[in-house]
């Protein structure tokens, strides 16, 4: 593994304090790391324009209180370069400490979120990939809210109460303020978290997932969720199946036994 740049990191947590205790299904002890990029900012004003004359015809609101575009890389080949970056990956690799991959799914791999007072902003959820990268596009100055809030404790208990309407407090929550040329990486499976409610302005992201090399079937996208994302496309549900019996098997049953949680 390469060394690690740490220049330009502004928050650095692990897991284990985020969720306040350790957990078994994982694909390395990253919590989430915020950090100066070095993409072309060149490339991600054409993303970020190509985005927005795409919005009307390809961003959805389905579930979630998010409007996206899904499969992003399908309709903006630009973020392709991006996905593939080495050095890239080889940072984001040493920074969760395991060699990470792109997401293999087609319509996961990449996502453009809009968040607005009328464009939504998630509401609290736990990710079904295991590691995301957010890269903000565009931030209006001013914006009130819109920051990253991650639940400090455990995905059930927190999604049990923020569920039945109780608010969280903010001494249970890490607030992280995005900031464009800055990227954030999340190992957000099983980890509570949603953008704060945006009262005023707007923020445009580029999402791209990631999975481990080593463990790549710690995954938690269901189908029924996947589904919910991409009703209008079916196709995923054959790649899926592929990438089950063409990686995730494989590395399943090469992977020690004890480091794979209960069967
Ligand atoms: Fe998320």
């Amino acid at each position: 593994m390469e060394r690690i740049n740490l220049q330009g990191i502004r928050h650095s947590v692990s897991r284990e304090a985020l969720l306040g205790h350790e957990s078994a299904w994982k694909v390395s002890d990253l919590g989430l790391v915020q950090f100066k990029h070095d993409y072309d900012p060149q490339l991600l004003e054409t993303i970020r324009r190509k985005a927005i004359a795409l919005k009307e015809e390809r961003a959805f609101q389905k579930h979630l209180n998010l409007t996206f575009i899904t499969g992003a890389d399908r309709f903006i080949p630009e973020i392709n370069e991006l996905i593939h970056d080495r050095a890239r990956l080889d940072r984001l690799s040493a920074f969760a400490g395991t060699r990470l991959e792109p997401y293999p799914l087609s319509v996961v791999g990449s996502t453009v979120t809009f968040m607005s007072p009328t464009d939504g902003n998630v509401d609290w959820h736990c990710d079904g990939v295991p590691v995301t990268e957010l890269i903000p596009l565009s931030i209006s100055d001013p914006i009130i809210g819109g920051e990253l809030e991650v639940f400090l404790g455990g995905c059930e208990p927190g999604k049990a109460r923020v569920d039945r309407g109780e608010e969280l407090d903010p001494s249970e929550l890490l607030r992280v303020k995005h900031m464009v040329g800055h990227s954030t990486l999340g190992h957000f499976i099983g980890v509570l978290h949603r953008t704060k409610p945006l009262e005023y302005g707007e923020r445009i992201t580029l999402v791209l997932n990631l999975r481990s090399v080593e463990r790549p079937f710690v995954d938690d996208n269901r189908m029924f969720y996947l589904a919910a994302d991409n009703d209008h496309d079916q196709a995923w549900v054959q790649e899926m199946a592929e990438d089950v019996w063409a990686n995730q098997l494989p590395a399943y049953r090469s992977a020690g036994r004890e480091s794979v949680p209960a069967e």
